[in-house]
């Protein structure tokens, strides 16, 4: 099957609608794509463009620095992103590979934090290999165009791959990334602006072919003491997966202490109720940070917040 005039008619939209002002596409330095790559899972372009892939860069320009970098500054550049196992992985692969990525997808996908999307990206963004991409906005122009139903990701990706556009492989999947995020949208998709609209064979069925997957969302209370002493305030090496090594508040019982305040807080599928407690005395080992300097340390969002209450 050919599929030249849909290519054509794809590339002709991209030229004219794509997002080709982010900065990760125009570069040619692969560690640079490869953060974004990163970043942009989980978070907002905006975000991402605008704050955290400018400062991450700035204070680790290559693989190198980053790999020699202390892990609580690394956590502290990705401190508001979430998913910090990320950063950390980051810095993992930049401590395997010392100064340069590898180039095929094969190798990329055996160092840490990069799967099969993060390896193809690399390749196809950074070195135009003649390769399918597929993120959550590919996979749902694939699926509707294919009228895909019920097709699991491994066949998304085998219909991706044959839809590769040899001649221009980077342009065609860039394409196809703002065809879904701009045009093929999961609700109420744009069909009449589409450039593959004349073949597209779930375009009268969109909604069939996306997931309507509901999140399950777990509420939780959580009750933290603040302690500050000459201006340092007492942190916590967490052990929790999700906040592994960063420094949170200690945790206390709610009914002893003096209560500052509450606040909500939204984390992966955690809805969380914060309660906080002024103390004068806790039990345990402190990890002692100026709370002046809070911009530097390894603290979560959420820890961020609550410092909102004494600052
Ligand atoms: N350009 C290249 N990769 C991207 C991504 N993951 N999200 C948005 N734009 C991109």
């Amino acid at each position: 099957m050919s599929y030249s005039q849909t290519h054509a008619q794809l590339l002709t939209w991209y030229e004219k609608y794509g997002r080709h002002e982010l900065p990760w596409r125009n570069t040619k330095n692969i560690y640079h794509i490869y953060l974004s790559e990163i970043m942009l899972q989980q978070t907002q372009v905006e975000r991402v463009q605008k704050e955290y892939y400018p400062n991450f860069l700035e204070k680790f320009p290559d693989l190198k620095t980053l790999a020699q970098a202390s892990e609580e500054s690394v956590i502290a550049a990705w401190s508001g992103l979430g998913y910090y196992s990320r950063a950390r992985n980051l810095q993992k692969t930049a401590q395997t590979v010392l100064n340069e990525l590898p180039t095929t997808q094969e190798k990329l996908i055996k160092l840490p934090g990069i799967g099969r999307y993060t390896a193809s990206a690399i390749c196809s963004f950074g070195h135009n290999q003649n390769i399918p991409v597929v993120d959550t906005n590919i996979a749902r122009v694939i699926k509707r165009y294919f009228a895909l139903l019920d097709s699991k990701e491994k066949e998304v990706w085998t219909w991706a791959e044959k839809f590769v556009n040899s001649q221009m492989p980077r342009a065609h999947n860039l394409a196809l990334m703002d065809l879904g995020s701009l045009i093929c949208t999961p609700k109420n998709p744009n069909c009449q602006e589409c450039p593959l609209e004349n073949f597209c064979q779930g375009k009268n069925e969109a909604e069939l072919y996306t997931q309507n997957k509901k999140t399950e969302y777990e509420s939780l209370e959580l009750f933290f003491g603040i302690l500050i002493k000459e201006n340092k305030i007492a942190l916590i090496r967490s052990t929790e997966k999700m906040y592994k090594n960063m420094l949170v508040l200690p945790q206390v019982e709610p009914i002893e202490e003096v209560y500052i305040g509450s606040f909500k807080h939204a984390y992966t599928k955690y809805r969380l109720t914060v309660h906080l407690y002024e103390v004068e005395y806790l039990e345990g080992e402190f990890i002692w940070r100026d709370i002046k300097k809070l911009d530097e340390a390894a603290i979560s969002s959420l820890t961020k917040k609550a410092t909102k209450f004494f600052l």
